[in-house]
């Protein structure tokens, strides 16, 4: 085992599997901060955003004064360049999310403009993108309906998504984004609303999820069909993800920054760490099987504890 335990391990607590709210307070600075990993980090969500930016990008209209909130943190964080915020080539207006693609195949790019925006929505929209790729970690705006109260996902950027849709979500009400969750909604909706309705401004509230994937690719949208967690597998074909994920109230616009960081470590590594080992399989064994299987885990369940078992 390496000397210092790194962050992660904390995702993998030695105790049987449940879903678990898990928020400590936190700073959104550090959060949103630059890390050693910034250059290759912001290569690739450049990469995505300009490449399948319908697929990555949103801004529903009223998600402005959120995204001029979390613009302006941005700033003060000192985690924004002086130029991002000009208008970047080839940028204009793919739609600004809230429409699901017809199939997987690829995205026009560059894609038309909508002639329908406006200057100012043009703006807004380069400033969503420009925000994408400056902060590492993925963003979601999060607003909630004058009239419920419901917390609805009205834009962001997400490059490095876990198997979901995140063209998909927009504009859905948060209950409605966690459906496909096991037991999830009925366990926790009412409690993360409540939490969301009176999340003051300062701290950053952090949670962590993790899951497993045989590709290390961070972006693993649906659409790229990455390969799945199938026996026979080796060790060296499994990866853990890691999402740290901090919720940050924007007080101004009454909305909700939601960030998540994604961190993919080799199995390997995993077991070099013998509790982190040990609370991934106790979760395997007693993660019941709809949650295995909305995680791609049930098939491959038994072949990653007896790749485990070493260290168990
Ligand atoms: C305290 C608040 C929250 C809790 C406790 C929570 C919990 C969870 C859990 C347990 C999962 C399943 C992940 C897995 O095990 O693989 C999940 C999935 C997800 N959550 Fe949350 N979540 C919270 C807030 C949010 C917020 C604010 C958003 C913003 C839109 C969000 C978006 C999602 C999405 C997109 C998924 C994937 C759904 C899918 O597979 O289709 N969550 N969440």
């Amino acid at each position: 085992m390496s000397g210092v335990t790194p962050a992660w391990v904390n995702a993998l607590p030695d105790e049987d599997y449940q879903h678990s709210f898990g928020l400590k307070a936190g700073s959104a600075e550090k959060f949103f901060a630059p890390t050693e990993r910034h250059v290759d980090l912001l290569a690739q969500r450049r990469h995505w955003l300009r490449s399948d930016t319908a697929r990555c990008a949103a801004l529903l209209p009223g998600a402005e004064p959120l995204l001029e909130e979390a613009t302006a943190l941005a700033r003060q964080w000192n985690s924004l360049p002086a130029d991002s915020l000009s208008s970047p080539q080839g940028r204009r207006g793919p739609g600004r999310g809230g429409t699901t693609p017809p199939n997987d195949a690829p995205l026009p790019n560059p894609l038309p403009a909508l002639s329908s925006q406006g200057e100012g929505e043009d703006d807004a929209w380069s400033r969503c993108l420009a925000l994408g790729e400056a902060w590492e970690p993925d963003y979601l705006l999060l607003k909630p309906d004058a009239a419920t109260g419901r917390f609805h996902l009205v834009g962001g950027c997400v490059c490095f998504p876990s198997s979901w849709r995140f063209e998909e979500k927009v504009g859905q009400p948060l209950e409605v984004i966690h459906t496909p969750v096991p037991h999830l909604n009925e366990q926790l909706a009412s409690p993360i609303h409540n939490f969301l309705s009176r999340l003051k401004p300062g701290a950053a509230w952090c949670r962590a999820n993790w899951g497993l994937s045989r590709s290390s690719e961070l972006n693993q949208h649906p659409a790229r069909g990455l390969p799945k967690l199938r026996p026979p597998l080796r060790e060296d074909e499994v990866w853990l993800r890691v999402e740290d994920q901090a919720l940050f109230a924007l007080p101004e616009s009454r909305g909700v920054l939601f960030g998540i960081r994604m961190t993919v470590i080799p199995l390997a590594e995993v077991k070099r760490h013998p509790a982190a080992a040990r609370g991934l399989a106790r979760a395997l064994r007693t993660m019941p099987d709809a949650m295995l299987d909305y995680k791609s885990l049930l098939a491959a369940k038994e072949e990653l504890l007896r790749l485990l078992k070493t260290e168990v």
